[in-house]
């Protein structure tokens, strides 16, 4: 392929995702106060994007998700995304390591009319995560944290869940780098861990999905087996 032709395609994805941005996941006035939360918070602009928000939403959908549990709020984008699938019964805890952030995502989820079925409980994945194990099992579990804490994410996943549930975790393909061999650093190492064992477990029916604006980082999304 010429230059020329890369390019033209390019910009070929480039206006197929914004159409379907525009179609499929257009973001209202909570969507965008979290992005301009975050901003105004200094926080890194590392939300999902609107198609990926929907997916969730679809997800959880397609489970039948009364309970959520999401690892890493950021600004509360996926959050939103999230607790707007629930029914208003429903229930989205959200997992959180930095009260700033935690604080930013209660906002977030308030403005988006949703703080009645959201809860975000402030701590250490390593304390909060076994406090769970008493409630009942979560229908969808949306790991974006810390990215060398997601095989024990994974583990604590599987604790959680129950048989048709579904697990999601993000930035599963980061350019390509945790699928090689030979990781870099110990977050690539421990993202590739993460995606060998969903693809090999027994328990779960798994993919990795290029979901991006460019192609190169995307979800890895299981379903839990009876
Ligand atoms: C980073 C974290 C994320 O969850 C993400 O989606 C993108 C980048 C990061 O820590 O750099
Ligand atoms: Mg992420």
């Amino acid at each position: 392929m010429s230059d020329q032709e890369i390019l033209a395609r390019a910009k070929d994805r480039a206006e197929i995702g914004q159409r379907l941005e525009a179609m499929f996941a257009p973001e209202d006035e909570a969507l965008k106060f979290a992005i301009q939360s975050a901003q105004e918070h200094d926080m890194p602009a590392i939300q999902i994007s609107p198609l990926q928000g929907k997916l969730l939403q679809l997800l959880a959908a397609a489970c039948g998700a009364r309970r959520i549990l999401e690892i890493g709020a950021l600004a509360g984008y996926s959050g939103i995304w999230l607790a707007r699938a629930l029914p208003a019964d429903g229930k989205l805890i959200s997992l959180e390591v930095s009260e700033k952030h935690a604080e930013v995502t209660r906002a977030s989820l308030a403005k988006a009319g949703v703080a009645d079925r959201a809860e975000v409980r402030v701590g250490a994945g390593s304390e909060l995560l076994p406090a769970l194990e008493g409630e009942p099992p979560f229908d969808l579990v949306f790991i974006d944290a810390d990215k060398p804490g997601y095989p024990v994410y994974l583990d604590w996943a599987l604790k959680l869940t129950r048989p048709g549930s579904i697990i999601v975790a993000d930035n599963c393909i980061r350019g390509g780098a945790p699928l090689r061999e030979n990781p870099p650093d110990e977050s690539t190492r421990a993202l590739g861990e993460y995606d060998r064992r969903v693809a090999s477990d027994p328990r779960l029916l798994s993919i990795a999905l290029p979901l991006d604006e460019d192609g190169l980082d995307g979800f890895a999304i299981s379903v839990v087996r009876g």
